[in-house]
């Protein structure tokens, strides 16, 4: 690629029909959907699962149904209050070429941010062409995902919006003809995080960005990383321009995230593999998507580093794919890539303390077709006494802990009484390894192989991981897994129930003894989503009117209880716009599926944040219009014709009580 080449010259510019992609999913994961499931492993344990599943297929719909029915009535509930902060009458469905935000009667949408918008002063806005590498690396970047609104302690009126930038399309961000490179430093600059002040006049009022905010930061593809924990050093880590294997520049592709009881962001680097060229002859590089047909997007014209086949690189992708930490309240702060957590297309992570140990526990899952879900446990414990001190004690603590994958067992369905269990499989545990022929480093680099060694059971793409505030359930959604059960790869199984499951499911997960680091769970379906009136969907056991719902995605608790669910992938799955839907877990209405809003064409719903004593709800709108062009826009949200920039701008939303 040269400077001279253009927008038309890339291979993922314009649209692909046939047998290949949408154009978009090369910009979104590098095509994963249709290239071969990366994870080939045998795993006996699967497979002598997954055939007592199918022996008993017939009967299982039925039985399955009235177990888990029964399993709920008999469960204990915990004071998971049934009601809403936020009461509301569902939307109806939004065909997929509805171009709008739709949200309850009785309440109204603003943007509180949109990409390109200025967090310093003297950086100019998006002009009528976008934007460029210096004015990006200062505005809110693309394509925004994980999000947190976080108020200042003891205000109302004053607190922080923390968002990632998971990835870019070039097709709709630049006009036809623009330089390559241009856009490589410009995309580069795009992605990562924003961290940006936000003020309002008071309780309920709409949030606004602060220009020169002190807390203001752009994190971009650049930015210098450490490397903690037990790989950081490894020579698997070490690059021509980083002999020591401790400082990585840029984090790539950051889906979902989480926040820590101790203030810091938890961000995961997810379909990282697209950025670089690799030979792709070895099963290290292979079980991660790294092949010679990724770097659509050509960044090795800008950066070597992006060239893994060059002699001194070959290490570079293995500095991505981790789960990383950043402060927001300190602008200086270097952020960090936490080792200890493994290395996989992360997904999110999720915080929980538990009670008995004190230990924190951050549960991730990775998010491809039949790949797992983990858990990291802490060594050492949290310290809630809110010192400054205790702050920095706590900002260490992901450095160091055992990694755990968890393989799903059950097979009590037949009787009637629904016993799914499961175990946490110790990945390292002691500083050590646990993987028979594999070096602790190597099972935090190649952590897929690794998981496969110890026979955990692949998932049908496991995205973010939640915690219930009130039961301490664990719920972990499974967006889709359209392979399952296709000719040559794996059949269904109990926890992945449905064959070519383009719906997905949500698993609820519960830590035997209530504490978080147990080695044991049981767990039950929760939701097999999907068309009410399709075959083989469930709704908690509730059987009263629910919304469709497809492709879950995001998970958010709110303060009574009620986990809320963004999805991705509505459109291709159902025929409707991605949503934010609410369910209750627990009560009468158990399992009953509520679509709160709808997003524009082409988007999918990301946060979701729940403030409902606030009476607000937020929500990032990913890639609208993403199918469209810079000359044919699929979406016009959220200026709808009124801004200088025509095309689509990704944009955080808040939903408040009109
Ligand atoms: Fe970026 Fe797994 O969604
Ligand atoms: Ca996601
Ligand atoms: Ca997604």
């Amino acid at each position: 690629m040269t400077v001279s080449d253009n927008r038309a010259a890339l291979p993922m510019a314009g649209h692909t029909h046939g047998n290949r992609s949408p154009v978009t999913c090369h910009l979104r994961c590098a095509d994963a959907c249709f290239k071969p499931v990366p994870n080939q492993s045998t795993d006996e344990t699967f497979h002598s699962i997954a055939s007592r599943a199918l022996s008993r297929r017939s009967a299982m719909t039925r039985a399955f149904v009235l177990s888990v029915a029964a399993a709920t009535t008999l469960t204990p509930e915990s004071a998971e209050a049934a009601g809403s902060n936020l009461p509301f009458n569902p939307i109806g469905a939004t065909p997929d070429d509805v171009d709008a935000v739709r949200v309850p009667g009785g309440y109204r949408w603003q943007p509180v941010i949109k990409w390109g918008d200025p967090l310093f002063s003297g950086v100019p806005a998006l002009s009528a062409r976008g934007t460029t590498p210096a004015a990006q690396a200062r505005q809110f970047g693309y394509n925004c995902d994980y999000l947190d609104i976080m108020p200042d302690k003891g205000s109302t009126t004053r607190g922080i919006l923390v968002a990632n930038h998971e990835y870019t399309n070039e097709d709709i961000m630049f006009p036809p003809g623009t330089d390559a490179r241009f856009m490589a430093r410009t995309a580069l600059a795009a992605h990562g995080m924003s961290v940006v002040e936000i003020s309002r006049s008071g309780a309920g009022a709409a949030w606004k960005p602060v220009r020169d905010g002190r807390r203001n930061r752009r994190i971009t593809g650049t930015t210098p990383f450490t490397m903690s924990g037990p790989a950081a050093g490894s020579p698997l880590l070490r690059t021509a321009a980083d002999p020591k294997g401790r400082r990585v520049h840029g984090t790539l592709n950051n889906c979902a995230g989480g926040t820590t009881p101790w203030g810091t962001i938890l961000s995961g680097e997810e379909n990282w593999n697209q950025y670089f060229l690799c030979a792709g002859t070895s099963e290290k590089e292979e079980r991660y998507g790294l092949g010679p047909d990724g770097d659509e997007r050509m960044w090795r014209s800008v950066d070597p580093r992006f060239d893994a086949t060059r002699p001194g690189y070959r290490n570079e992708p293995n500095r991505f794919g981790w789960i990383v930490e950043v402060d927001p309240e300190d602008p200086a702060s270097t952020p960090v890539k936490h080792t200890a957590l493994g290395r996989i297309k992360h997904e999110a992570a999720s915080v929980a303390i538990d009670k008995a140990t004190g230990k924190v526990v951050v549960y991730t899952g990775d998010d491809e077709r039949f790949e797992y879900l983990y858990k990291f446990i802490s060594r050492r414990h949290y310290d809630d006494s809110g010192t400054a001190e205790a702050r920095e004690h706590n900002k260490k603590l992901l450095n160091d802990g055992d990694l755990f994958v968890a393989r799903f067992t059950g097979d009590g369905r037949q009787d009637g009484v629904c016993d799914g269990t499961g175990v946490w499989i110790p990945l390292t545990m002691g500083g050590k390894s646990m993987v028979p022929g594999m070096s602790l480093d190597e099972v935090l680099v190649y952590t897929r192989l690794a998981a496969s060694k110890m026979k955990a059971t692949p998932m049908d793409r496991p995205e973010d991981v939640q915690v219930s505030p009130m039961s301490g359930r664990v719920y972990m959604a499974c967006t889709n897994n359209s392979k399952r059960g296709l000719p040559g790869e794996p059949g269904t199984d109990e926890a992945n129930p449905r064959p070519e499951n383009k719906d997905g499911h949500v698993v609820e997960i519960t830590e035997m003894d209530g504490e978080h680091t147990s080695r044991r769970f049981t767990w039950l379906l929760f939701l097999i989503c999907g068309d009410k009136d399709s075959a083989g969907t469930y709704f908690g056991g509730y059987t009263g009117p629910v919304s469709p719902i497809a492709c879950p995605d995001n998970l958010a608790f709110d303060s009574r209880g009620n986990l809320w669910i963004s999805t991705d992938g509505q459109p291709s799955a159902i025929g409707l716009d991605d949503a934010l839907h609410c369910v209750e877990t627990a009560g009468t209405y158990r399992g009953r599926v509520r679509q709160f809003l709808s997003v524009p064409a082409g988007a999918e719903t990301c946060g979701p944040v729940i403030h409902d004593k606030d009476g607000s709800v937020f929500v990032a709108v990913q890639h609208p219009g993403e199918d469209g062009s810079w000359e044919a826009p699929q979406s016009h949200f959220p200026d709808y014709g009124k801004g200088v920039f025509k095309g689509p701008r990704p944009a955080v939303i808040q939903v408040t009580r009109a």
